[in-house]
């Protein structure tokens, strides 16, 4: 097959998850948000074969890879990836930009995963498979996470805050009717590995899997009231919900001292509640700020204590 193009760009978002991780895999509901400009691609037809992939981060190269099923996570992603698009017998030079830090939990596989996706189907468009992306971003994460839930493939493809459920069949609903509120993030610590994570609650589970089917039922409810809270911008109420879900997260293993730690800065400093996201282990925390203004003076206030930290406005 003759390519259209010689070259194509390729865009996905990060990922938040506002409340509900970990129990989402298991059925619960979860909030989530995308984080625009997670990772940039952008991929050209080389003269041989031959493929490589260059991450760079603040135009720093973190890893240089070929594309290799018996490979790491990273090598065997690019392999999945390029096998949905039927290009398997050309070779390109790819460069992604991460613009979210790797392995925190703000979901950069996901964001890498979709642009390179998005930047492949440009250059090889098919009308008769339009969920090429889709399928190819999911079989990258299942790469990256034992029983991924889903919900990071659902931020980085799409636009704006999601309530999610896992199915099946997923259900994944765009929220257009909340006002916009802002956070601030702060990465804690190194990120752990999602499957190891997930894998430790699992068995915690099978230990106490009425314990957990409560917990499961209580992150739901949280849910819900959090949609509430949000509509009607109480802002003291999320707050105390997501202290909750960070509570519960904790109950569950998968908080840390330096998780913890960030989470009583930014409460100490006037939000009005601060949780984990992600897998935990590690990685990051994000609290409610009152305005800008505020979520700046978290980001200084976590910068102070030697953590990497900034804000975003989250919208419907
Ligand atoms: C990871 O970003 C979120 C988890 O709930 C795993 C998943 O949903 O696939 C921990």
């Amino acid at each position: 097959m003759t390519p259209p193009a010689d070259r194509a760009t390729g865009q996905g978002s990060g990922k938040l998850i506002l409340f509900g991780e970990h129990a989402v895999v298991w059925g619960a509901r979860a909030l989530a948000t995308s984080l625009p400009d997670g990772a940039l691609a952008t991929v050209r037809h080389t003269p041989d074969a031959a493929t490589r992939l260059t991450l760079l981060r603040d135009n720093q190269t973190l890893a240089q890879l070929a594309p290799d099923l018996q490979g790491g996570p990273l090598e065997q992603a690019l392999a999945t990836l390029i096998a949905h698009f039927e290009c398997a017998e050309h070779g390109f030079d790819i460069r992604v930009d991460l613009n979210v830090p790797p392995g925190a939990g703000l979901g950069s596989s996901a964001a890498l995963a979709t642009a390179i996706a998005r930047a492949l189907a440009t250059l090889y468009p098919s009308e008769s498979n339009p969920r090429r992306i889709e399928r190819a971003v999911e079989a990258s994460e299942g790469i990256f996470h034992s029983s991924a839930s889903g919900i990071d493939q659902a931020a980085s493809l799409g636009q704006g805050l999601i309530h999610f459920e896992k199915g099946p069949p997923a259900r994944c609903t765009a929220l257009h009717d909340i006002p916009a509120f802002t956070i601030a993030i702060c990465q804690a610590a190194p990120g752990a590995s999602t499957a190891t994570m997930v894998q430790g609650v699992t068995s915690r589970r099978a230990k106490a899997p009425e314990r957990y089917r409560q917990l499961a039922s209580m992150i739901s409810d949280l849910v819900e009231d959090a949609l509430e809270a949000m509509r009607t911008q109480d802002l003291t109420t999320l707050g105390e919900l997501v202290n909750f879900n960070h509570g519960l997260l904790c109950a569950m293993g998968v908080s840390t001292h330096s998780l913890d730690h960030a989470c009583h800065i930014a409460r100490e400093a006037g939000s009005p509640g601060a949780k984990l996201t992600g897998a935990g282990g590690g990685g990051c925390v994000y609290a409610l700020a009152h305005d800008p203004a505020h979520a700046q003076r978290l980001v200084h206030t976590w910068q102070e204590h030697g953590f990497q930290a900034f804000f975003t406005t989250i919208a419907g």
